[in-house]
């Protein structure tokens, strides 16, 4: 079972605010971790050059957090998303698991976007796409 002491040195959103964070915050092809209001789940969001992609932090495999370490949610050459519990990988773009025992499933797509003064933002809170089974 992952360890999730951790959690709360996430940066937190409330409820009413939509701002992740800025851009130049989420390192270029790497991903970042945010706790939004109480009753939402965990998200990350990774970025490749000035586009950024949302999932809820939870591996279809067996739920627990990509991230073993705090915001270590990349493949040793920053190709995938892994989940660090078992090691499966996802497609960055897409959140489908190519590699792993959640093979063909997917991540919890969250729509997230950047807006013109280069903020981070969750739009809706993390109602998305459900994860495909
Ligand atoms: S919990 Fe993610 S691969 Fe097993």
């Amino acid at each position: 079972m992952a360890d999730h002491r951790w959690h709360g040195r996430r940066q937190g959103v409330s409820a009413q605010s939509k701002t992740l964070c800025r851009l130049s915050e989420i390192e270029d092809g790497e991903a970042r971790g945010f706790s939004l209001s109480a009753g939402q789940p965990d998200i990350l969001v990774a970025r490749q050059g000035n586009r950024v992609f949302g999932y809820v932090n939870s591996c279809p495999h067996v739920g627990t957090p990509l991230d073993f370490q705090p915001d270590r949610f990349m493949n040793a050459d920053g190709s995938y998303l892994q989940c660090h519990t078992h090691g499966a990988l996802f497609e960055i773009g897409t959140g489908r698991c190519v590699a792993g025992p959640c093979a063909g499933k997917s991540l919890q797509t969250i729509r997230v976007s950047v807006d013109t003064e280069g903020r981070v933002r969750v739009e809706g809170g993390a109602q998305g796409r459900p994860p495909e089974t």
